[in-house]
């Protein structure tokens, strides 16, 4: 498996797998703006070429937000998001970001699970902030802080279960 950075050439792969794993999925021009704003943008590919996953983090200064992650249907329940994300905060660690926020839908259970397995806390709520089948729903505000001591959970791993280093 690698874990690389986005191109453009990726994004009609990354869009299709957004619109089957997204009820209110992100557009060709938002991914092509995310890698034009210099966000940072990384898939994992096989050794086959196959794009399984991606996520998005859009850095400012000193924290990010995480603003998209996803994973292949067939490939989703595995370890690969858990796997995907620690990459993701080790960049952010190696940028000497401090902290990465993200908003989710409440009714987003695997997401919620996903990024409180990697060390996320809820901070705040935001009423009727997504809009879904219903009308809207609510987004949960997480933050993680990324400190030097903080040592973050390899794929399967639950925070805590390494030692520092
Ligand atoms: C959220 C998502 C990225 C998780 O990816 P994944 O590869 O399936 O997640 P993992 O296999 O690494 O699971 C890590 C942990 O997340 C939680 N989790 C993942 N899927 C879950 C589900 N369907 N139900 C409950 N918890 C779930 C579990 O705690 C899991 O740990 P465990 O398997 O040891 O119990 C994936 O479900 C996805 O692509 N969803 C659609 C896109 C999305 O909602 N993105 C987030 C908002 S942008």
């Amino acid at each position: 498996m690698t874990w690389r950075v986005m191109v453009q050439a990726d994004v009609d792969t990354v869009l299709s797998i957004e619109q089957a794993v997204q009820s209110f999925p992100w557009t060709r021009g938002n991914f092509s703006d995310a890698l034009n704003s210099g966000y940072i943008c990384r898939v994992d590919e096989t050794e086959c070429g196959e794009i399984r996953g991606y996520a998005i983090l859009m850095p400012a200064v000193d924290e990010a937000e995480l603003l998209s992650i996803g994973v292949t249907t067939a490939q989703q329940r595995k370890g690969l998001g858990r796997a995907m994300l620690s990459k993701m905060l080790n960049v952010a660690r190696d940028r000497n970001i401090q902290r990465v926020f993200l908003e989710v839908r409440s009714s987003n259970v695997a997401a919620i699970a996903l990024y409180r397995s990697v060390g996320f806390i809820e901070v705040g709520l935001r009423h009727g902030y997504y809009q879904n089948a219903n009308g809207c729903e609510d987004a949960i505000t997480m933050a993680c802080e990324l400190t030097q001591h903080f040592s973050l959970p390899r794929a399967g791993e639950r925070p805590g279960e390494r030692e520092n280093g």
